[in-house]
C-alpha cells in the first residue's frame, strides 16, 4: 500500500473547475463506468452548482498536472432538487428530516480508475469536508447488491457514514440509492495498520 502524498491536493474555485470541467467529467464518467454521453448532460449542471451557497471543490493532481480525482459539494437548502427528493423520503420521519436544516451535500467524489485503491478518495473527502461549517454531511450513492461492497461504500462506512434512507428512488432514475450521512467534523483518520 502506498501512502497518498498530499502535495497535489488543491482547492479549486469556480473558475478552476470551469477551466477543467471536461477533464473532471472524464474522471467522473470513467470512475462511474457511465457512457461518455453522460458528461454532456452533467456539464451544465456542474457549472451551475458552483454558484450555490457553500460550494467547495477539491482536486487531486499528479506530477504532470493531470487530474486524478475530484470532489465537490455545497450547502443543502429547500428548493434544490436533491433536498426535495430526500425530504420526500423522510416525510414520515420528522426527527431525521430535521437534519436537512443544516447540512452539506457531498455531491460528487470520483477518482480515476487507475488511481483508485491508494487513499486518494479518503484524502479528497477529508480535504473537502475540513472546510465545511455545516453540522452534517449527506450524500447519495447507488445501492450495492450485497458483498463484496464497492470502494465507495467501504470509504463511507470507514469514515462513519450511517444510513438515512435505503433503496430510495430519486425521480427520473430507476436505480435504488442509499442516502448516507454523518455529523461534522470528521474525526482524524485512523493511523495506518502496522505491517504484519
Ligand atoms: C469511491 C472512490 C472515490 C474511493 O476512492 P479510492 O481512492 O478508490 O478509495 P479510498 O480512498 O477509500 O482508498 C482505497 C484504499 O486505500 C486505502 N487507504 C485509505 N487511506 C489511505 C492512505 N492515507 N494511504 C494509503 N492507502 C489508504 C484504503 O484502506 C483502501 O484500501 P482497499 O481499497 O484496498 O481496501 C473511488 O473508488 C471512485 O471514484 N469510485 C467510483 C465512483 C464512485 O463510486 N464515486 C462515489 C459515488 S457516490
Amino acid at each position: 500500500m502506498t501512502t497518498a502524498p498530499a502535495r497535489h491536493l488543491v482547492e479549486w474555485g469556480p473558475t478552476d473547475l470551469a477551466a477543467r470541467v471536461d477533464e473532471a467529467l472524464a474522471v467522473y464518467v470513467a470512475a462511474m463506468g457511465y457512457p461518455p454521453s453522460t458528461a454532456r448532460h452533467r456539464r451544465s449542471l456542474w457549472l451551475d452548482h458552483v454558484r450555490r451557497p457553500g460550494w467547495r471543490c477539491v482536486a487531486r493532481l499528479d506530477d504532470a498536472d493531470r487530474l486524478l480525482g475530484v470532489a465537490y459539494g455545497y450547502t443543502g437548502a429547500p428548493g434544490q432538487w436533491w433536498y426535495e427528493e430526500v425530504a420526500r423520503g423522510l416525510r414520515a420521519r420528522p426527527a431525521d428530516r430535521a437534519l436537512l436544516g443544516d447540512y452539506f451535500e457531498l455531491t460528487e467524489l470520483h477518482v480515476r480508475p487507475d488511481a483508485q485503491g491508494a487513499g486518494l478518495g479518503e484524502a479528497l473527502l477529508r480535504a473537502l469536508l475540513a472546510g465545511v461549517g455545516s453540522r452534517h454531511v449527506l450524500l447519495s450513492t447507488p445501492e450495492h447488491d450485497g458483498r463484496p461492497v464497492n470502494r465507495a461504500w467501504t470509504l463511507y462506512r470507514r469514515t462513519g457514514f450511517t444510513d438515512l434512507l435505503r433503496r430510495h428512488r430519486f425521480s427520473g432514475d430507476t436505480r435504488p440509492f442509499a442516502v448516507l450521512g454523518r455529523e461534522l467534523p470528521l474525526p482524524p483518520a485512523a493511523p495506518p495498520a502496522p505491517p504484519r
